[in-house]
C-alpha cells in the first residue's frame, strides 16, 4: 500500500462486538492496544493492563474479524515474563503480529520475535508504557537533535525487520520526514497527515467519552446516542411502554 501510495486505517478494538462490526468495514488493520487499560478497564495508564487480560481482549477480536491484519500490543507487563512465550500466546490468541514500543534495550527481542516469522510493529515518539504525561508534555521530539534520534529510531527498527512503526505525538513535519526515508509504513496519531496511514482509538472517534485531544476527530456522537436511547428505555419500562405485546411470548 506504500508504495502504491495507498493509505492505511488503523483501528483498536478489545472486544467480540466491535470486531464483528469492524470485520465488515474498509478499515485495514485492527489493533488490540493496551490503551485498553483505559477503554476497557477504567485505569490511568496503559502499564496497569495485565497479559492475560491483553490475551483475553485478543481473543475475542479475532474471534469477530475475518480477514484483517490484527495487531496484538505486548503491555509493559509482559517484561516481568518471558517475552518470546508471551509473543507466542499472542499468536495462539489469533493476532497476526505484535507491537512493541520503544527501541533502546529492545533490539535482540525485536530480532529473536522477527528471526520466529512473527510480525512486529515498532511504537516510537509519545510511548505511554514509558513516559510521563502527567506534566500534559505530549508532543514528542520537538527539538532537534531529539527528532534526529526518532529518525534514527525508525531505520533501526526497519533493520531490524519491523513491518511497520506507529508514530505517536510528534510534529508533522517530523513524521512526513521519517516516512518518506523510511520504506516501511509509518502509521501516525497526532503526527499529521504525512504519515503512510492513521490510528485513532476506537471510543475516541465515536465519541464515547469526553476526551478533548487535538488530534482526534469525532466522527459519531456516541456518547449522546448511547445515553438517549438508555433513557428511552428507562422511560419506556416506567411508562410500561415497554414490553409489547410484540416483545412478549404467548
Ligand atoms: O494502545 C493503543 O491504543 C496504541 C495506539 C494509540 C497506537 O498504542
Amino acid at each position: 500500500m506504500k508504495k502504491n501510495n495507498k493509505k492505511i486505517s488503523m483501528i483498536t478494538a478489545y472486544d467480540y462486538t466491535t470486531a464483528k462490526i469492524i470485520s465488515d468495514t474498509n478499515i485495514d488493520w485492527v489493533l488490540v492496544g493496551d490503551s485498553a487499560a483505559m477503554t476497557m478497564h477504567g485505569h490511568n495508564s496503559t502499564p496497569e493492563i495485565s497479559v492475560d487480560e491483553m490475551i483475553s481482549h485478543t481473543k475475542a477480536v479475532c474471534k469477530g474479524i475475518s480477514d484483517k491484519l490484527i495487531i496484538g500490543d505486548i503491555p509493559l507487563k509482559a517484561f516481568n515474563e518471558n517475552i518470546l512465550e508471551v509473543v507466542n500466546r499472542f499468536i495462539k490468541a489469533g493476532a497476526n503480529a505484535v507491537k512493541l514500543e520503544g527501541v533502546d534495550g529492545f533490539e535482540d527481542i525485536i530480532k529473536q520475535i522477527v528471526d520466529k516469522d512473527i510480525k512486529v510493529m515498532g511504537h516510537l515518539g509519545l510511548t505511554p508504557q514509558t513516559i510521563d504525561i502527567s506534566s500534559g508534555n505530549v508532543v514528542q521530539a520537538r527539538d532537534e537533535s531529539s527528532a534526529e534520534k526518532l529518525i534514527a529510531d525508525a531505520k533501526k527498527l526497519e533493520q531490524l525487520g519491523c513491518f511497520a512503526i506507529v508514530l505517536e505525538c510528534i510534529p508533522a513535519k517530523l513524521a512526513s520526514q521519517v516516512s518518506q526515508e523510511i520504506n516501511i509504513p509509518t502509521i501516525g496519531i497526532g503526527a499529521g497527515i504525512g504519515c503512510d496511514g492513521q490510528v485513532l482509538v476506537i471510543q475516541d472517534m465515536l465519541g464515547m467519552n469526553d476526551n478533548k485531544f487535538k488530534f482526534v476527530k469525532k466522527y459519531l456522537n456516541g456518547q449522546k446516542l448511547i445515553s438517549d436511547a438508555l433513557n428511552e428505555f428507562d422511560k419506556d419500562v416506567k411508562e410500561q411502554k415497554f414490553p409489547t405485546e410484540e416483545n412478549s411470548f404467548k
